[in-house]
């Protein structure tokens, strides 16, 4: 089997795997938001960018060659992954404390995983809307960190496209395909992939907030890596072939 280098160990890999793919199935983690084992690539967030053979690039979207060499974990690319997890803490509001997504949120635990002790930047304190209007889910357009996994969910497996990108630069959000713009008048529904696929307190289940108390959720009781490797595996549809979860 070809392999290629991850942080001097020898990581196997199939044709076509990307470095993450590759990555994930030897239990190797490389920090990321964005990626999800069932869904398309997107490479937006670039936390799982790495070294390979020397030049800056997103793990998530380059495909493993043989005998390329990749570093991950270095204080450098972890410093990289840390100013941009604080960017996006003081581009939303994201108040932890407040939170019902609190402890199971990789942001978070991102955060806590790459060290950032504060926000190192000047907080934006966007005004943006909360769309209470579903019955049944919260959108919180002031924790949307433009991941675009509910755009892929609801387009990939759901086949509703309920998500989309608009508008440019700092104008950048989450648009709703619904004639009012509002989450009650789509076609999302709860036990969509897409309501379900958020890694952020953005779009929430009803009533279920506080169903686990915060002190005891995934994030506050498990390492941050370990958890993201468990989450993917676990997100993995294992008995699809490995073309089916790029
Ligand atoms: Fe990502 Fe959640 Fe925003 Fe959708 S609502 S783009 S899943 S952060
Ligand atoms: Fe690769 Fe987001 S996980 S760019």
């Amino acid at each position: 089997m070809n392999t290629f280098q991850l942080d001097g160990a020898e990581v196997p890999f199939d044709d076509g795997d990307t470095l993450m793919v590759a990555a994930v199935r030897a239990g190797r983690h490389v920090p990321h938001l964005c990626w999800h084992p069932r869904l398309g690539q997107s490479g937006a967030c670039r936390l799982c960018t790495v070294r390979v053979d020397g030049r800056l690039a997103a793990a998530c979207t380059t495909r493993a060659a043989p005998g390329l060499v990749v570093e991950n974990r270095t204080p450098d690319l972890d410093g990289r992954r840390r100013m941009l997890v604080q960017m996006l803490f003081v581009e939303g509001n994201h108040f932890c404390p407040g939170c019902e997504k609190s402890g199971d949120c990789r942001l978070q635990a991102a955060g806590y995983e790459l060290g950032m002790t504060g926000p190192a930047f000047e907080e934006f304190h966007p005004q943006r809307p909360v769309d209470a209007s579903h019955a049944q889910l919260w959108l919180e357009f002031n924790r949307c960190i433009l991941c675009k996994l509910c755009v892929r969910a609801s387009h990939e497996i759901d086949g509703k496209d309920v998500f989309a990108i608009g508008g440019h630069g700092i104008g950048t959000r989450l648009l709703v395909n619904s004639p009012s713009g509002l989450l009650a008048d789509s076609a999302l529904a709860p036990d969509d992939f897409a309501a379900q696929v958020c890694p952020v307190g953005a779009i929430l289940p009803k009533r279920r907030g506080f169903a686990v108390p915060i002190g005891s959720r995934r994030v506050d009781v498990e390492d941050a890596a370990a958890d993201a490797i468990a989450a993917a595996d676990a997100a993995a549809p294992a008995s699809e072939p490995d073309d089916a979860r790029r």
